[in-house]
């Protein structure tokens, strides 16, 4: 069991075990994230020990300031306006790593590139705290789906980590988005909680997808986000003695034969279908069923990344990632 507080009263603590080399569990407006002091590497070997990641994929660095990243990354200039567009917020920017950046290696997975965000609320705030870059992935063990929930978090990790901060269920729901800029264009490494069409409104480009996801974000196993249960998508029915994640007004074919069924969002908002997505997998898994069956869901806007985490839940486990296109379906 760890100890959970509630962000009001986590903030001195939280920052006293980080500061102390320890990895503790905090929320941000994504998922929650498994923190460590990026400039710390033992402390950085923890998270890899505390997910049980098969290899040191590169992490995500967490910051609180412009300043604080630019000490770390260098900007383009396109780089620089989408920070200022989508910062703090769910976008993370892959950016040359400087000299002098003082993270870890273990961070970066020995690259020249590091991934950088400046995330909400709590997160910000005991970076602040610490005057140090947070490195955190999702607060989950490697494979598994990513909590959004203290008590998901605990169920999960409880037993290997001291601290967990309560900030209550995160209100995206799904990982940040990561693009690289490279010159005049942008890539998409992985679509997340800022829609693409936001970024390419921002960007006067359209988003590249595909290509060197494998060589780009080399932490991506397709089956990363996997339920106990098998997956089934664009469901057009339900077979005996299966679970149904349904969406929108209407239902498919024998749903009322399910196991048990959850509604990402009965009124068909995509925002709200992310924020309860992680949960809602949990839930059909805690139910037991062997398999969940997901209604089609729409790709456009936050879409694209749900159908892409439910693509990886859905998918064989242990396929590395480029062997198929990242956002296309
Ligand atoms: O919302 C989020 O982004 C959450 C919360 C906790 O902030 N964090 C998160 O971090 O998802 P993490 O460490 O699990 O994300 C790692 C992803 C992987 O796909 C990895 O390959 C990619 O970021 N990545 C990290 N560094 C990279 C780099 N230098 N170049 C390309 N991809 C990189
Ligand atoms: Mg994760």
């Amino acid at each position: 069991m760890a100890e959970i507080l509630p962000i009001g009263s986590a903030l001195t603590e939280a920052a006293r075990r980080l500061l102390a080399g320890e990895v503790v569990a905090i929320p941000t407006e994504t998922v929650y994230g498994l923190a460590a002091d990026a400039t710390n590497g033992e402390a950085v070997a923890r998270i890899f020990e505390t997910k049980g990641r098969p290899r040191f994929n590169p992490l995500i660095t967490h910051v609180a300031k412009i300043a604080m990243a630019e000490r770390i990354a260098l900007f383009d200039p396109l780089s620089r306006k989408l920070a200022e567009a989508f910062w703090p917020g769910p976008l993370t920017l892959v950016l040359p790593l400087r000299d002098v950046a003082g993270v870890h290696p273990l961070v970066t997975a020995g690259l020249d590139t590091i991934a950088l965000r400046m995330p909400v609320g709590f997160a910000a705030d005991v970076i602040v705290e610490i005057g140090r870059p947070l490195a955190a992935p999702s607060a989950n063990s490697s494979g598994r789906i990513s909590g959004t929930t203290a008590e998901a978090v605990e169920r999960d990790l409880g037993g290997r980590i001291g601290l967990i901060v309560d900030g209550g269920p995160t209100p995206v729901g799904l990982e940040s988005t990561i693009v690289k800029v490279d010159g005049a264009s942008v890539r998409l490494l992985r679509p997340g909680g800022t829609p693409a069409e936001a970024i390419e409104a921002v960007a006067g480009v359209r988003l590249e997808r595909g290509g060197k996801v494998g060589v780009e974000a080399p932490g991506m196993l397709l089956s990363h986000y996997a339920p106990k249960a098998a997956v089934r998508l664009d469901a057009g029915d339900v077979r005996p003695g299966e679970t149904l994640l349904a969406f929108g007004p209407e239902r498919v074919k024998g749903a009322e034969k399910a196991a048990a069924c959850l509604n990402l969002s009965p009124s068909g908002d995509l925002r709200e279908a992310a924020a309860n997505l992680f949960t809602y997998m949990h839930r059909l898994d805690a139910a037991g069923a062997a398999i969940i069956a997901v209604e089609p869901i729409p790709r456009s806007g936050l879409g694209e990344a749900i159908n892409d985490r439910l693509r990886r839940a859905a998918a064989p486990r242990d396929m590395p990632a480029r062997d198929m296109p990242l956002s296309r379906s």
